[in-house]
């Protein structure tokens, strides 16, 4: 590298020019030679020199000027072009450097921004720590509302329990907590602090997660191996914690706004209920068993969110129906069960202002829809029907089968059964009910007969 400074620096024209001139004017010769004594610079042959002066960068000799007394001056004069030359490249060096950071931490900032889950922040942290720096283990400690910690998240699950032992044992770590300040300690065997704790790393270095005044956690990068972090390393911890501090607040509210979201829904769901008491506990076999249907079916995990609340939710257009028809002892009659049968269009009103309910509309909408065409309101057909709303249609069918209605009693399970097999591919959904068979619904679900 060095080496190649010279011969850059020689390579350019005006440089050979300046020293071929000087040579000329002061009538000396000059040869200017690399570390290993190759000539880069004159001819060697000509005679032997009178002078040799080195070329320095920083504390090394990479090369020397040769010649007569006044070589001094071409020497002098590399030797300034050499430092300067130097200084041009570290500073272009720490640029490139520069930009690098700052442009990873647009990227960092931009991917951890737009995450709402703490476990995928916490990956995206500890991925970014493992590419800039050493470690073993990187963990993220969450702390509650009163800062006190409940979660160790590591991105290695088998480093955690190390690192409880490493936090229960270590008073490094545990005066690092009191003081919630950036710490590096690099040889965790001499420092006093640590005195007769067995130890399970030997460099550690912490960041508080930081909200304003207010601790939300910690990140921790440690190394089995001793290792020097430098307050360089320190200094991009704390500035992709702080960032990711904000990116767990931010999870965490969310969070609690999805709980409060969801508590609301199991309130409405209670509510249908409480005005149809015959139904009692109606709606949580329903979400039991569609959950039960949706797992044989082999649907995507992400998908029971879904399915959850538009089982909970299917006959949430019943508080648009009337007292009379609704909690009417004995059978409906053609007026009354026409006014029923708008509860499907009712829930879809209710909750058609919901943004965050639009994928769960169609499960409601349409779980009085039969495959053969025959359901209401609409009259679909097949796959026309959302498969939310044909699991939910066998689910619902089944518990009103099971259970006491004022105008007739529970059918036994496999009476009930058999009415599925009879009913599907015409009312419900040969698949779905395939599906339903297969679940061991006394054992899986808890049900026994008379329930
Ligand atoms: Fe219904």
């Amino acid at each position: 590298m060095a080496k190649a400074l010279l011969k850059k620096l020689l390579a350019k024209s005006e440089i050979s020019t300046l020293v071929q001139a000087f040579c000329q004017t002061a009538q000396t010769p000059v040869c200017i030679y690399d570390d290993k004594g190759t000539p880069l610079f004159g001819d060697p042959g000509v005679q032997e020199f009178k002078c040799t002066i080195p070329l320095r960068e920083g504390d090394r000799i990479i090369g020397a000027v040769k010649g007569g007394d006044d070589c001094t001056i071409v020497a002098s004069l590399l030797q300034y072009m050499l430092n300067a030359e130097s200084e041009r490249v570290a500073l272009g060096r720490e640029t490139l450097e520069k930009y690098r950071e700052i442009s990873m931490l647009c990227d960092f900032g931009a991917k951890i921004g737009s995450c709402l889950e703490t476990k995928e922040v916490v990956r995206i942290i500890t991925g970014e720590i493992r590419k800039l720096l050493t470690a073993d283990i990187i963990a993220v400690l969450l702390c509650n509302d009163h800062e006190v910690i409940t979660d160790i998240l590591s991105d290695d699950g088998s480093g955690e329990e190390l690192l409880v032992v490493s936090l229960a044992e270590g008073e490094v770590v545990e005066n690092f907590l009191i003081t919630a300040t950036p710490e590096i300690v690099n040889d965790l065997a001499s420092d006093p602090r640590c005195a007769g704790a067995p130890r399970t790393f030997s460099s550690t270095m912490c960041v508080p997660l930081k909200i304003q005044e207010k601790t939300v956690g910690y990140v921790s990068v440690n190394s089995m191996k001793p290792l020097e972090y430098r307050a360089r390393d320190l200094k991009l911890l704390t500035t992709l914690s702080d960032q990711t501090a904000v990116a767990l607040e931010k999870a965490r509210l969310y969070k609690r706004l999805e709980e409060t979201f969801y508590a609301t829904i199991r309130t409405l769901a209670e509510t249908i209920e409480k005005r149809d008491p015959y139904t009692g506990n109606h709606t949580k076999r329903v979400v039991d068993y569609s959950l039960a249907i949706a797992g044989k079916l082999g649907l995507p995990k992400e998908y029971y969110v879904r399915l959850e609340l538009a089982a909970a939710l299917h006959d949430i257009g019943k508080l648009g129906v009337r007292d009379d028809v609704l909690l009417k002892d004995g059978p409906l009659t053609a007026d009354e069960f026409a006014h029923m049968k708008k509860h499907p269009t009712y829930g879809e009103e209710i909750l058609k202002h919901i943004k965050h309910l639009e994928d769960v509309i169609p499960g409601i909408k349409y779980h009085h829809e039969r495959c053969d065409g025959q359901g209401y309101p609409y009259g679909l057909k097949g796959e026309e029907i959302d498969i939310t709303a044909r699991i939910i249609a066998v689910a619902d069918s089944f518990d009103a089968m099971t259970t006491d209605r004022p105008y007739r009693t529970a059918l036994s399970l496999d009476v009930a059964f058999k009415e599925l097999i009879k009913f599907s591919g015409t009312q419900f959904d040969a698949a779905v009910v395939e599906a339903f068979l297969s679940v061991p619904v006394r054992e899986e679900l808890g049900m026994n007969e008379g329930e």
